[in-house]
Order: structure tokens, then C-alpha cells, then sequence
């Protein structure tokens, strides 16, 4: 029996993880679930936007399925997802994005790709972020290691390797950015010798944003660092029909959790006709992550099955259905 802490979240965050529970649990996989408040709910009730018993229970069973949070604007407070990822060290960012039928999409076939982002260093981490005091000065040290730079290019690769994936880009801009970039490139081609059954290849940043929109197709795993990774794989979410598909996961040495890329939606909230996708998604990728991959692929083949048929499709994607009945249809399809 595998217990996971799943957080039902703020705004559309509860319909979308009920509608994701409802299929999992006709799944039947044996998952546990220990439910733990985050977010705007947690600050109502406990005080806190992230209370200790949430993390507690985050750090006893490692993997989390995490609906989405609304961080208040004003009063100081730090974005939820950024302290989560330094609290656990979750180094790796990974977002697939994959074409999906009857979608709203630039390209409904041909895209399969991952995006492996550097989620710890770089220019986010906001090292040595200075203003000169007359305002006209701003500075930023962007650091990069060595350890940091191998161990997500290893990421990649293992990756790459149980999903049957057979081709990693290094994303970068060496060229330019010679002493950051060209660590994480030079490290990159170590680690790649190590797998010689994967193919690699490198390719500078602003070209690959081009060589994405026009040939996506070309893509497998694509591997970056953190400010290259946030910007890519936005990039192919808008591929693939946005938003509503767009799951990812957040994976340290400590925990690892999984969630849709999207927000908490208040615009929508409490109506029950949030798409359910991402999330499932999200859950897929746990799946995998647990060593159920035959069970990822039955979730994913039920909810292309369910969209191929436009079975009561949310009305992001052009249907009239709501959260579950969708949920329900894809249920019926596993
Ligand atoms: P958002 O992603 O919540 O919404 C953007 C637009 O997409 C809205 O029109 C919304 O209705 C639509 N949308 C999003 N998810 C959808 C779904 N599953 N089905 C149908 N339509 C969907 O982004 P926004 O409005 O910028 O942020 C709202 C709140 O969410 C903010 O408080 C923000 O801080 C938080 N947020 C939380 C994230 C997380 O916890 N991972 C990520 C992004 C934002
Ligand atoms: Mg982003």
C-alpha cells in the first residue's frame, strides 16, 4: 500500500482533485491518500499557508498530488510552489507535452516531447539581486554548478531510458554565456558518454524556441537550465493546446510532487466545469514515478479515448460537459 498526501488546493483545485480521485480510485491501485491543507484554505483554517503538518506529512511519504494553490498578493507572503521546491530540493522540473486529439491545438498530432527543467540555480535562485540606490542600476549573479548541471542532465537521461525515449537536446547559450551556460554544456556532454544508447544533441536556446514552433516533431527530451526550462516548456505547453493539458512534476531528492501547470482559476472556481485534465495528467506522471507505468499509459489512453470521442468535453475544449462528468467518461474508458 503506497500513501500519498494529496492537497485538495484553493479555487478549482477541489473540483479538479475529486474528479481525479473519482478515476484513480476506479483504478484501483491501491493508493492511500493523506489529505493535507496548503494554500488559502490552510491560512484560513490553521493560520498558515503552509502549515508543518502539511510538510510533515509531505517529508513521511514523498510523493504529494497537489491541486493548485493561490498565493495572496501584498502582505508579504512567498510563492507556496517556490518554498515547497527549496524545503524538498525538488531540482527537477518535468513537463511533458504531448498532442492531443480534438484539442484546440496548433499541432492535435505529432508532439511528444519532455521538457526537464533545472529548478534550483540560475538566474531565479536571486543570488546577489541588487538595485542601485538611485534606481538606475540592477544587477543579478547567475550561478551554475557542476553537481547541479549533472544531476539533472542525469535525470534526463535515466529518464529518457525508462520511458523508452531515445533522444536528449541540451538547450543552452554557450556561445554567449560562456562561463553559466558553458558549464552546464560541458557537464551535459560528460554525462551524455555515460549513456551511449540515447542519442544527444545540443542546440542554443533562442534557435530551439524556433525550431519548436516550427518543427516540433524533432523533439524528445529536451534538457535546461532554469530560466531557459520556465520559458521552453510554456512554450510547448501553448503547442498542445495550452493550459487544460498541461501537467508537471516536481522532483527532489526528498519528495516529489505532482500537479497541474495551471493556476487556481477564480474566474471559474465553484462552477464544476474546470477541465480535470492536467491533474490527471499530474497523476499520470506520479504513476510513472511510482514504477506503475503500465497504469500511466491506461489513465493517458482513457483520456485520449475519451477525447477522440468528444465524450462531454469541459467547455475549454469546446464541450458542454462538467468536471465530472468528464471525469466519469474517462472512467468508463480505462
Ligand atoms: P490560472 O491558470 O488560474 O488561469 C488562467 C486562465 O486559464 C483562466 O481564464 C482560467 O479560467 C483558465 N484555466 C486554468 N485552468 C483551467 C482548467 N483546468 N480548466 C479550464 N480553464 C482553466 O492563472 P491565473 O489566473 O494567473 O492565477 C490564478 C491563481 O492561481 C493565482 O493566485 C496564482 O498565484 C495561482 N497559481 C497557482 C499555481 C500553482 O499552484 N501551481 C500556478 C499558477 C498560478
Ligand atoms: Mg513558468
Amino acid at each position: 500500500m503506497t500513501t500519498i498526501t494529496v492537497i485538495r488546493g484553493d479555487g478549482i483545485g477541489p473540483e479538479i482533485m475529486d474528479a481525479t480521485l473519482h478515476v484513480l480510485d476506479a483504478m484501483q491501485l491501491g493508493l492511500q491518500y493523506e489529505f493535507a491543507d496548503a494554500g488559502m484554505v490552510a491560512l484560513e483554517k490553521h493560520g498558515e499557508l503552509l502549515p508543518a503538518a502539511t510538510m510533515d506529512s509531505i517529508r513521511r511519504n514523498r510523493i504529494a498530488l497537489k491541486s493548485p494553490l493561490t498565493t495572496p498578493v501584498g502582505g508579504g507572503f512567498s510563492s507556496i510552489n517556490v518554498e515547497l521546491r527549496k524545503r524538498f530540493d525538488l531540482y527537477a522540473n518535468v513537463r511533458p507535452a504531448k498532442s492531443f486529439p480534438n484539442t484546440k491545438s496548433r499541432f492535435p498530432s505529432g508532439v511528444d516531447l519532455v521538457t526537464v527543467r533545472e529548478n534550483t540555480e540560475g538566474a531565479y535562485i536571486g543570488e546577489g539581486q541588487a538595485l542601485s540606490e538611485d534606481g538606475e542600476v540592477a544587477t543579478l549573479t547567475q550561478k551554475i554548478t557542476r553537481r547541479g548541471s549533472e544531476r539533472i542532465v542525469r535525470y534526463a537521461f535515466d529518464l529518457a531510458r525508462k520511458t523508452g525515449r531515445r533522444k536528449v537536446t541540451v538547450v543552452h547559450k554557450a556561445n554567449i554565456l560562456k562561463s553559466t551556460s558553458g558549464l552546464f554544456l560541458k557537464t551535459a556532454r560528460e554525462v551524455a558518454q555515460q549513456y551511449p544508447d540515447i542519442e544527444c544533441n545540443e542546440m542554443i536556446v533562442d534557435n530551439t524556441c524556433m525550431q519548436l514552433v516550427m518543427r516540433p516533431e524533432q523533439f524528445d527530451v529536451i534538457v535546461t537550465t532554469n530560466l531557459f526550462g520556465d520559458i521552453i516548456s510554456d512554450l510547448c505547453a501553448g503547442l498542445v493546446g495550452g493550459l487544460g493539458l498541461a501537467p508537471g512534476a516536481n522532483i527532489g531528492t526528498e519528495a516529489a510532487i505532482f500537479e497541474a501547470v495551471h493556476g487556481s482559476a477564480p474566474d471559474i472556481a465553484g462552477q464544476g466545469i474546470a477541465n480535470p485534465c492536467a491533474l490527471l495528467l499530474g497523476a499520470g506522471q506520479m504513476l510513472d514515478h511510482l514504477g506503475m507505468a503500465d497504469q500511466g499509459n491506461r489513465l493517458r489512453g482513457a483520456i485520449i479515448a475519451t477525447l477522440e470521442a468528444r465524450d462531454t468535453l469541459t467547455p475549454d475544449l469546446g464541450g458542454s460537459g462538467t468536471t465530472l462528468t468528464f471525469a466519469k467518461a474517462i472512467t468508463s474508458r480505462l
